[in-house]
């Protein structure tokens, strides 16, 4: 991000000298990458005071073998005070999650913060859909730029892809290729996450979320008013209220600025019920207090 050139960055982490590291590591790259704004790292919320976009991916990460859902109340503590440090900092602030399991810990950001929903959003959708569209890209052999993807739910096993809805130059996949082909790409693009852990072993992707959640803050810092899939609350869209799930969202500089509602077979709804209950069952175990989520969002 801090090559973009549009906005400094702050990195912050608990481990002394690690953010500091990075941060200097990245910074003596400008020269040569040729950007002007600046990076630092530090152990202190204070230096992040006042930050348009805070993204936060602190927590523990997946192992081999483990699902996301397995982080849930290990992240909690931890996603809890982080938000806390982030209001007192930086009230104003857009809050972009990449904690997993992202789609509770999104929620989870929403009721610690007191944010209204257009400001909290997670990372899930935008990375899901990468997968599906790089999977599709290779299969068919055509240019990543062609290939435009339907995913949506819950950023784990119930995620909902649609390949009705997926197109190569506009047209759709199910007319490109056999339905095996197909469910063996939405099956990999599900467990695309796991695939890299299991490679990394010691822990998971780097290079696509990173893109993907860049992706999201150039829309919101160059207010591109992009539609992009991210872990959004909703309050009835869908018909699914109080949860978090990834839907198609409007985003610019106050963050979601409209969530869109896709025209869904009754069998792709049912999908999409299915993921966001498979969420409100996470969210039940984190025990949280009686809402505390705003409903002042648009859209
Ligand atoms: C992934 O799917 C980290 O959840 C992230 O790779």
């Amino acid at each position: 991000m801090v090559e973009r050139g549009y906005a400094d960055i702050v990195l912050i982490d608990i481990i002394e000298g690690l953010p500091q590291g990075k941060a200097l590591d990245i910074l003596e790259s400008a020269p040569i990458l040729n950007f002007d704004t600046h990076i630092i790292g530090t152990n202190s919320y204070q230096e992040t005071a006042n930050s348009d976009v805070v993204i936060i991916t602190s927590g523990t990460g997946r192992k081999p073998g483990m699902t996301r859902d397995e982080l849930l109340l290990t992240n909690v503590k931890i996603i809890t005070e982080v938000t806390h440090n982030v209001v007192n900092h930086s009230p104003n602030g857009i809050i972009i999650v990449v904690t997993n399991p992202v789609d509770a810990m999104t929620h989870l950001a929403i009721h610690s913060s007191h944010f209204p929903r257009n400001r909290v959003f997670g990372l899930s959708g935008v990375l899901d859909s990468t997968r599906f569209s790089s999977f599709i890209a290779t299969e068919l052999n055509v240019s990543v730029k062609d290939v435009s993807v339907c995913v949506l739910g819950q950023h784990g096993k119930n995620m909902v892809v649609i390949p009705r809805l997926s197109t190569v130059g506009g047209t759709p996949i199910t007319k490109l290729l056999p339905q095996e082909t197909i469910d063996k790409l939405v099956e990999r693009t599900i467990n695309g996450g796991a695939e890299i852990v299991n490679l990394l072993k010691t822990c998971s992707a780097f290079y696509a979320p990173s893109a993907a959640v860049a992706r999201m803050v150039d829309a919101v810092i160059l207010d591109k008013k992009e539609v992009l899939p991210c872990a959004t609350y909703l309050q009835g869209e869908y018909g699914i209220k109080d949860t978090v799930i990834s839907v198609p969202v409007k985003l610019g500089k106050s963050g979601i600025e409209r969530i869109i509602e896709l025209e869904l077979t009754d069998e792709e709804k049912q999908a999409l019920t299915t993921s966001a209950e498979a969420v409100q069952e996470l969210v039940k175990t984190m025990k949280l207090s009686k809402p505390n989520i705003k409903h002042t969002a648009r859209g």
